[in-house]
């Protein structure tokens, strides 16, 4: 019962973290917007800047959402040990530099000097970078690092995809007839499954590797009797579903946490129909 609500408090952390994002990057747009505006257009208000009544009820709304973040993201960071050291520093100095964000706020508004002002706005955008950074880190221990980017960096990524051996007709029915497969799940395996393990797992169950001596470079691996990997026909049978499916937290998840790319939701299923499809 303890137990559930200290889980319940902590995982409210990733629904109330989104809001000091979002609130400090929109008031920081909206007091640096009003600041560039007046300066382009040469009105008085860049000599008497001073911060607005939106931006400071964003602000308001920022803090106390950030107490709340950093109060559930200490009980939650318990389950993810050292690998949260560097996100949970940073939201430590975020939340610091939004306090001094906070106080220089009361001090613009008390004085209506446009340097008081100014002093706020470079903390609020300073804050607001602070928050970013944080949330990205965060983004990177939940999804898996290079989650937003590696997308991208495949775009550009002059190395070419590594292609499957070629083989004949002959040599695809006989090493299916070999395996027990049909020639439609050996053919699906080299051009859907064996991509993905190659990217998430074989750094540490391949050729050079074989962690808990499990080997997934090749369909024979994949598929040995011993190794028990997969339950043919039955993927909530299969190890190797079971450990993609635990929570990246859980110290038997594949990957492990912060180490390879996890799979995603789509990548999971294509394994689960390929499993399905297999005759046990
Ligand atoms: C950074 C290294 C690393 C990566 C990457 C990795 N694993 Fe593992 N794996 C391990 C280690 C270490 C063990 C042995 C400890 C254990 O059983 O948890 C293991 C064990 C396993 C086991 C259990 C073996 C048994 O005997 O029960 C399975 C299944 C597995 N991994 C599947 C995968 C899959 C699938 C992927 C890719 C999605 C993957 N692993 C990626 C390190 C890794």
């Amino acid at each position: 019962m303890l137990n559930n609500l200290i889980e319940f408090v902590a995982r409210t952390h990733l629904v109330v973290l989104h809001f000091p994002i979002a609130l400090i990057i929109s008031a920081a747009i909206v007091d640096s917007s009003r600041l560039l505006y007046s300066k382009l257009s040469g009105k008085s208000i860049g000599d008497h800047f001073h911060p607005s009544n939106t931006a400071s009820v964003m602000f308001i709304f920022a803090f106390a959402s950030t107490l709340v973040a950093i109060a559930t993201g200490l009980v939650l960071g318990f389950d993810y040990g050292k690998s949260a050291d560097l996100h949970r520093t940073l939201g430590i100095v975020s939340g610091a530099l939004i306090l001094i964000t906070a106080i220089a706020l009361l001090i613009a508004r008390k004085n209506s000097g446009t340097k008081s002002a100014l002093v706020y706005l470079v903390f609020l955008c300073v804050s607001a970078l602070g928050v970013s950074i944080t949330g990205h880190l965060g983004g990177n221990l939940t999804h898996g690092e290079g989650f937003l980017t590696d997308p991208i960096k495949q775009l550009f990524s002059t190395q070419p995809e590594p292609e499957p051996e070629q083989l004949t007709v002959e040599q695809v029915a006989q090493q299916a007839q070999e395996l027990n497969i049909t020639i439609a799940a050996f053919e699906t395996y080299r051009s859907e499954i064996q991509p993905l393990l190659d990217y998430s797992c074989i750094k540490c169950h391949g050729e050079k590797k074989q962690k808990g001596d499990v080997r997934l470079d090749t369909v024979a691996f994949t598929l040995d009797v011993d190794a028990a990997m997969i339950e043919r026909g039955d993927p909530d049978a299969s190890e190797i579903i079971y450990r993609v499916e635990l929570p990246s937290n859980d110290d038997d998840a594949m990957p492990p946490l912060n180490e390879s790319h996890p799979f995603t939701p789509s990548q999971i299923e294509s394994v689960r129909d390929w499993i399905s499809s297999l005759t046990p």
